[in-house]
């Protein structure tokens, strides 16, 4: 055997012995036999000396190695290229611990208003809700407030323009209303939901908020049983030992009607700027259901007594986490509302 088809076949194991472990070697590999000035186009030039009997035979052989030298680079180019392809930013790395998931928290208005719901609950209220669209009957002339009463000016309306009969609710009274129409007595519901009113925008009054509002009607039910009430749900809401006090007032579906204050809770009766040094803060209106508005709902009002209340929920919230602008709860900034996570 020629000398020059050694080294051919000596070149062939060569390149099946040669280690490739990365990029970098393959493209030595690639240059030291492949490439324009590689091994390979060395051995094709020896064709010079072969014999001429014996050119196709060394042609063929040399052409063989050249393609195991291919082979080799293309399978190797393909396993290295899938594993940098794998540790690039398109793949998933199904080992990878997972990314966390954010957890949305419950809005404090919801957190304040299911407390309220859940205190009246234990002592037999059941929920009753209406309309937030409702007709001039329901959220004011049932109530004892006719077309022309000055009491309606208590309250800020906004009117549908196409049916001025058509009101956004100022309170959920509303819903008293139709629960008394549609129950026989005795009545114990609690009304939760959203009202508005026609105010100027500030840190303590909003356009709408929200209310839970209180009704039972039954035999016998007396003013005693309507502060009772409230103090069991004070003492539950703000803890034992937060202080009541009633101040006579009006509303036009209640008589008597009062207004009830607690202990401030910052200064816990000292004297503070929430409480404008009085000690006291109020927080619901109430009152016995005025006969008339029993008899409106078609309730015989010489048999049924009943009490009332109503409290804005955005307010108690405020008195219960220290909260100083209503605006806070309306704006949603994830800042305000991330602090209320875990609770309920
Ligand atoms: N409806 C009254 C309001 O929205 C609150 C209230 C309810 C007062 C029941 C007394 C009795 O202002």
């Amino acid at each position: 055997m020629d000398a020059i088809f050694e080294k051919v076949k000596a070149t062939a194991e060569e390149i099946n012995d040669y280690a490739i472990g990365s990029l970098e070697e393959l493209e030595q590999f690639r240059i030291k036999y492949i490439g324009s000035k590689g091994e390979l186009k060395n051995l094709f030039a020896g064709i010079k000396e072969v014999a001429p009997e014996k050119k196709k035979e060394f042609g063929q052989l040399v052409n063989q190695v050249k393609q195991q030298a291919e082979e080799k680079f293309n399978t190797i180019k393909a396993s290295l290229g899938n594993e940098s392809s794998a540790s690039s930013k398109n793949s998933i790395d199904l080992t990878a611990p997972g990314e966390p998931i954010t957890l949305g928290s419950r809005h404090p208005i919801s957190i304040v208003k299911n407390q309220i719901i859940e205190i009246f609950s234990r002592i037999g209220f059941t929920i009753a809700e209406g309309p937030e669209l409702e007709s001039d009957w329901y959220n004011f002339s049932a109530l004892n407030m006719p077309e022309n009463h000055p009491a309606r000016d208590m309250q800020d309306t906004y009117f549908i323009q196409q049916d001025p009969d058509i009101v956004l609710r100022t309170h959920t009274s509303n819903a008293q209303i139709r629960t008394m129409e549609s129950q026989e007595p005795p009545i114990r519901v609690i009304c939760p939901g959203r009202v508005y009113r026609n105010e100027t925008i500030s840190a303590r009054a909003h356009c709408q908020f929200h209310q839970v509002e209180g009704l039972y009607i039954d035999e016998k039910v007396s003013f005693a049983d309507l502060k009772q009430a409230l103090y069991y749900f004070t003492q539950e809401m703000f803890g034992e030992g937060t202080k009541i006090r009633l101040r006579p007032s009006y509303f036009p579906f209640t008589e008597p009607s009062a207004e009830m204050d607690i202990s401030c809770l910052i200064c816990e009766g000292e004297g503070c700027s929430v409480c404008k040094h009085t000690g006291w803060v109020e927080i619901l209106g109430c009152g016995m259901v005025d006969p008339n508005v029993l008899d409106n709902c078609k309730i015989d009002s010489e048999k049924y007594t009943g009490f009332a209340f109503g409290m804005g929920v955005e307010r108690i919230a405020m008195l219960k986490y220290g909260i100083n602008d209503i605006r806070l709860f309306f704006e949603n900034d994830v800042r305000f509302l991330e602090q209320f996570t875990g609770i309920n």
